[in-house]
């Protein structure tokens, strides 16, 4: 595989059995994922979009087909071999965020330190302080997530997904609970981090307003990719390509 790519799907379908009839969630999807990119997938509700994500990012096997990350097929992976992929190697931010109602913003990020192995206390604490500067959460550490926006909220899940520094970040609909500005805020928060850190970003959306941060937009309809677009004026794109 062409070092270039990261993620690579091969004749991608999920299905899922309903009563007599199946239903195809996603039905031959090719994709090639850059990396170091900022790739948008953008469909309308029931497109297959988060079923795409789910296959990517390990939480599930598609029915048929092949799904290579860094020249493994993951599909082929056992059950254990799986979640080991999706906690070491793959960065979730999710609509709803996801962050722990009852712990402060440092300690929802400081959690995912200690998943990662980390165990001296003042550590944990500066690291995640550290974390949350970069999203933009400086000064507001100590607080719980009901005395945050949504935006702060997103910002804290985001954080905590750039803990493990991961191979991918994939969000679903990372902007889609926040109002227009915050989300553009919230995707332009993506997008900066995604070229300082590098670190390659599957974004799953219906706002098409996200678009305008990604290096390549993605439909998907009706589990299948219609057309890809190329943005070449957005910042990142040369360097994926170059
Ligand atoms: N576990 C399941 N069992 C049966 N059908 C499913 C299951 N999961 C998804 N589907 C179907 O697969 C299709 C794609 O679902 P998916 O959740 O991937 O869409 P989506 O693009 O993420 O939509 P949305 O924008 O509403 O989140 C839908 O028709 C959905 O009903
Ligand atoms: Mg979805």
């Amino acid at each position: 595989m062409n070092d270039d790519i990261i993620v690579q799907t091969k004749d991608l379908v999920r299905s899922f059995e309903f009563g007599e009839t199946e239903v195809f969630a996603l039905n031959g999807v090719d994709i090639d994922i850059y990396r170091g990119e900022f790739a948008c997938i953008l469909g309308p509700s029931g497109a297959g979009k988060t079923t795409l994500l789910n296959m990517i990012g390990g939480i599930d096997y598609p029915s048929k087909g092949e799904v290579i990350v860094d020249g493994d097929n993951i599909s082929e992976y056992n059950k254990d071999e799986l979640n080991d992929y999706r906690r070491d190697s793959v960065g979730w931010v999710f609509q709803f965020f996801n962050i722990v109602a009852s712990l402060r913003a440092w300690e929802n990020v400081g959690l995912a330190l200690e998943f990662q192995g980390l165990k001296d206390k003042s550590e944990i604490k500066s690291r995640s302080f550290d974390l949350l500067k970069k999203v933009g959460l400086e000064g507001k550490e100590l607080r719980f997530p009901s005395q945050l926006s949504g935006g702060e909220q997103q910002r804290v899940a985001i954080a905590r997904a750039l803990v493990k520094k991961p191979k991918i970040i994939v969000a679903d609909e990372p902007t889609g609970n926040l109002d227009f500005v915050t989300g553009q805020k919230i995707a332009e928060l993506i997008r900066d981090l995604n070229k300082q850190e590098g670190t390659t970003l599957i974004a799953v959306s219906h706002d098409i307003s996200i678009t305008q941060y990604a290096d390549r937009v993605l439909h998907l309809k009706m589990g299948k990719i219609e057309k890809i677009e190329e943005q070449p004026d957005s910042i990142g794109y040369k360097k994926v390509r170059e």
